[in-house]
């Protein structure tokens, strides 16, 4: 994978708005790709709306993506959900600068028969990246259009060669309260973790995002690898993965384990099932005025309606 580093002068991705625009400067780095070198990217990221220091290179448009128009970067870098940076939504983009992204390696371990730990940079380095433009659509009833850099999940679960008695994927995220200050509070029982039924995780749409807008993924946003899975709400999508372990269990999933009555282990959009303490049949887009209707599996249900055939959305919300 390559990636380049950015000239001061040059306008970020995403400091043009209209999406031809975008599209066109993407296709231009990507014929400029030969002389790509990654970045060094370890670099801390500036204060508040924190820009990345490189951008991508190389990345395949997939077909995987929406045609809708796209939340704006700024929108997308400073209203998050990380607890580990804070709680409210401008505290993780303020500190992010804590986070340090290198180095980083990812165990993926668990009922494979080729477990790895794996260094960012080679991540970057082994699989092509592709944008995916997805609906991010949080349990709170707001909602973005993200154009994510990353690769499927499922390639890299490939390669450690899953056993048969494998049945689900956990996920884990970095421990350390010195860098992530909220792990000082007992908001939730850290780290943070998640998990996904195997046939979701290796689902084509369910993505490790690197990036965003073309450019390396800021901290906020989960860096330097995080989970999109865009038929689920945005807490499966869990931020700066250290561990991927298989597992023939459930495994334990944090919001689930902090209210279980609130948070099911699926999670999948469904405006048919309400939040116990408000209604999930509709959204606000971020940067929107009127609020839109939520789709079932937030729109992704031609492709995922099938892994949960015969079940009861309810009892498994
Ligand atoms: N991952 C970790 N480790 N910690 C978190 O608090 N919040 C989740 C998810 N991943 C969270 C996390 C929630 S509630 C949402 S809505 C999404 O991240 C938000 O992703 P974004 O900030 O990139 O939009």
């Amino acid at each position: 994978m390559l990636i380049r580093t950015r000239n001061e002068s040059d306008p970020l991705p995403s400091e043009i708005t209209p999406r031809s625009v975008y599209l066109d400067r993407r296709r231009f780095l990507a014929s400029a790709s030969a002389a790509g070198v990654i970045a060094a990217l370890g670099l801390a990221a500036p204060r508040g709306a924190a820009r990345a220091a490189a951008t991508f290179a190389d990345i395949a448009p997939s077909p995987f993506s929406t045609d809708e128009a796209m939340t704006d970067y700024r929108s997308v870098t400073t209203y998050n959900n990380f607890y580990e940076l804070g709680t409210d939504k401008g505290d993780p983009a303020r500190n992010a600068h804590r986070l340090r992204t290198r180095p980083w390696a990812v165990v993926v371990d668990g009922l494979v028969r080729r477990p790895a730990t794996i260094d960012i940079d080679d991540l970057l380095r082994d699989y092509r990246m592709e944008e995916r433009i997805y609906r991010l659509r949080c349990v709170e009833a707001w909602s973005m259009v993200i154009p994510w850099v990353g690769f499927p999940l499922a390639a890299l679960l490939d390669r450690v060669e899953p056993l048969g008695s494998a049945r689900f994927v956990a996920f884990e995220t970095l421990l350390d309260p010195e860098q992530m200050p909220g792990q000082r509070l007992r908001i939730l029982d850290w780290p943070y973790v998640e998990g996904l039924r195997l046939d979701e995780a290796r689902h084509p749409l369910t993505i490790l995002a690197v990036g965003l807008y073309g450019e390396v993924l800021p901290g906020q946003n989960g860096a330097p690898v995080r989970l999109v899975v865009p038929w689920k709400y945005g807490f499966k999508s869990i931020k700066s993965i250290v561990r991927i372990s298989l597992t023939e269990e459930m495994p334990p999933t944090s919001w689930n384990r902090s209210a279980p009555q609130e948070y099911g282990f699926y999670a999948n959009v469904n405006p048919e099932v309400d939040h116990p303490r408000w209604s999930q049949r509709r959204e606000r887009r971020i940067g929107e005025f009127r609020r839109r209707d939520t789709l079932m599996f937030n729109g992704y249900g031609d492709a995922v309606a099938s892994l949960y055939a015969g079940m009861d959305l309810r009892t498994w919300y």
